[in-house]
């Protein structure tokens, strides 16, 4: 390394891993066993397979469908079906946890065995965000979100994941971006984690993360804007109107990967929506795998998210898969979403 590149974790006072922050962070937990640790380093050696998987793609046969079209309905990819294995596996080995839900598997994934007390931890996954970009070498991720299986539920089922998301007790997300970033939250601010290549581990290089009240870079897929309702095609329109005084206009950015739109937004300031639209009436992201875990850290980070009426955080979930609408980001953008989709507010 030379001196330059050195300066960041001078800055933030250097080299802590993530397993010594984990650690170091353990009493912050409520009944902390260590259980809850060894979880999220469980997490993270998936995110470095899969990692490793990314930075070979193209080199190695990982590009393309696997011809399933998984419980979404969508076309799974190779690396999406592989993404999951991975975490899953992790997940298996480490024995925290008792049950899984992924986007990419129609039913819950009971992982405990017998109910001798191991394993009280629900992840719930979206093992690859973003998946239809891979191949064009942009941005992807995954999103984890974790629940305590209920005291004295016994056998874990799917019901015991069915829980709002104010009761997730960690959630976060890996950008396999332009560098590897782990971010996450046990309900204690937002912290973020680069792996460094060189050594294999996720140091801290983001403490703290807090998003800026107002954005200037909202993020939605306009392709869809004739079939948005009322209120938010006025919106966008505001956003674009030309008025230096109010910071207006306001600048498009849409990868098409949540998870990396939603990173930028998380540092810079912004708005991510996906709305109802003709085509998906109740939104299209996944309440479980992709609104409640994000919706955690950006509440953790001063931020809002909601599905346009309601906080997202209070949701009560009826299906492992189900979707919602979603629009979140900074605080302020939010509220003027909800000004304008309420009708309290127009264009002039
Ligand atoms: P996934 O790859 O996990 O199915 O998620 C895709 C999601 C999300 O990442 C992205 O923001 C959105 O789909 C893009 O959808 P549109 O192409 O409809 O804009
Ligand atoms: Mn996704
Ligand atoms: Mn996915």
């Amino acid at each position: 390394m030379d001196g330059n590149s050195d300066v960041r974790l001078e800055e933030i006072g250097a080299y802590i891993t993530l397993e010594q922050f984990i650690i170091e962070r353990q009493e912050e937990l409520a009944h902390s066993t260590g259980a809850f640790s060894r979880l999220i380093r469980d997490l993270s050696v998936a995110a470095k397979i899969v990692n490793w998987h990314m930075r070979r793609a193209g080199i190695t046969d990982v590009f393309g469908d696997t011809g399933v079209i998984n419980v979404q309905g969508e076309v799974q990819q190779v690396m999406d079906a592989l993404a999951h294995k991975e975490f899953v596996r992790a997940l298996r080995r480490g024995g925290e946890c008792c049950l899984i839900g992924s986007e990419e598997h129609s039913e819950a994934i009971p992982i405990r065995t017998n109910d001798d007390g191991e394993g009280n931890y629900i992840v719930l996954l979206d093992p690859l965000d973003g998946s239809s970009n891979i191949e064009v070498n942009v941005s992807v991720g995954t999103i984890f979100s974790i629940y305590r299986l209920p005291d004295g539920w016994g056998e874990p089922t799917v019901e015991a994941a069915l829980q709002a998301g104010y009761r997730q007790v960690g959630a976060g997300y890996i950008v396999y971006g332009s560098s590897t970033i782990l971010v996450y939250t046990t309900g204690h601010g937002v912290n973020g984690f680069t792996l460094d290549p060189s050594v294999g581990e996720f140091l801290l290089t983001h403490p703290d993360i807090r998003i800026p009240e107002d954005g200037k870079m909202y993020s939605i897929n306009e392709g869809n804007y004739n079939s948005f309702e009322d209120g938010l095609r006025k919106y966008i329109k505001w956003i674009q109107l030309e008025r230096e005084e109010e910071g207006l206009p306001l600048s498009t950015r849409y990868i098409g990967s949540f998870v990396a739109d939603f990173h930028r937004n998380l540092l810079k300031g912004g708005l991510y929506m996906y709305p109802a639209t003709r085509k998906s009436p109740n939104g299209k992201l996944r309440l479980m795998y992709e609104a409640n875990p994000l919706a955690f850290v950006v509440e953790q980070a001063g931020g809002a998210a909601t599905n346009g009426i309601q906080p997202i955080l209070q949701l009560e979930p009826e299906k492992l898969h189900q979707r919602t609408p979603l629009y979140i980001g900074s605080k302020r953008m939010v509220e003027t979403a909800h000004q304008f989709l309420r009708g309290d507010r127009d264009l002039k």
